[in-house]
């Protein structure tokens, strides 16, 4: 069973987030939108305060518990918004199940499968955590994750995003790894993908780069691109107050 956070109310925002952070990633969304939409944060399997899955958390087995949630809850409609693993959840939502996907936000994310060098480096990091523990890991991690700014001029932030990861469980960041290197590469679905969609990057993410962002943008039938400045690949803890803006004006077009 997936753990999770509800507030506000209003049309249903359903955010998913990164890896290997939890819900509470989107704190800086949940504030301020929570006025005006009901924002539903789960923490996906392993994660945050969310039970582990059996084995790789793979993108089926993650998107089922999310569906499974909001049958729980009776919501029938959501606009998904994803971050980077939350994205690659969201392909997969939609394709178990597109009549829930009233919009869908894909921030910091990728289409395509990952190289066999990508799932290679996936396996080494999996053996690697369970072996060295979580904060080596979040010294790793943390300066791919966040832009030049932040790691020059956000020290409290770089701090956050350290911790969220130390904090997770070792097994969780493995089956995560090796959940993703299993996913399905989603191009082809993009041109599925009819709902109004709302593509954003932060213009400093080294790991989704903008160019990646705007060739998805190009493949999708009804998306709009924002790039957002000063920020990485955690575009909405980096700059929330422009991030925030574009999710805002999304939601109220739908
Ligand atoms: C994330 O931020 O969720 C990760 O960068 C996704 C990935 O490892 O592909």
């Amino acid at each position: 069973t997936l753990s999770y956070e509800l507030q506000g109310s209003g049309p249903t925002l359903l955010l998913l987030h990164a890896f290997p952070l939890n819900r509470t990633m989107w704190t800086p969304q949940v504030q301020t939108l929570s006025s005006q939409f009901q924002l539903l944060t789960p923490d996906l399997p392993g994660f945050g305060e969310s039970d582990l899955c059996d084995g790789p958390a793979t993108m089926q087995a993650v998107a089922e518990a999310v569906h499974a949630l909001l049958r729980e809850l009776a919501i029938q409609e959501v606009v998904v918004g994803g971050l980077s693993m939350g994205g690659y959840v969201a392909f997969e939502m939609f394709r178990q199940n597109p009549q829930t996907v009233r919009g869908l936000i894909l921030a910091d994310t990728r289409a395509e499968a990952d190289t066999e060098e990508a799932r290679a480096n996936r396996r080494a990091v999996a053996d690697r955590v369970r072996k060295t523990g979580s904060a080596a890991f979040a010294d790793e991690m943390t300066p791919k994750l966040l832009g030049r700014t932040s790691m020059q001029q956000r020290p409290e932030l770089v701090a956050q995003v350290r911790e969220m990861i130390a904090q997770a469980r070792p097994e969780a960041i493995a089956g995560a790894q090796l959940g993703m290197a299993l996913r399905p590469d989603s191009t082809a679905t993009l041109r599925r993908i009819t709902c109004p969609t709302l593509v954003l990057v932060g213009e400093e993410d080294a790991l989704t780069p903008p160019a990646v962002a705007e060739a998805m943008q190009r493949q999708l039938p009804r998306a709009r691109l924002a790039v957002i400045p000063r920020a990485g690949h955690l575009a909405n803890l980096e700059n929330p107050a422009e991030f925030n803006l574009h999710l805002r004006e999304f939601l109220r077009g739908l």
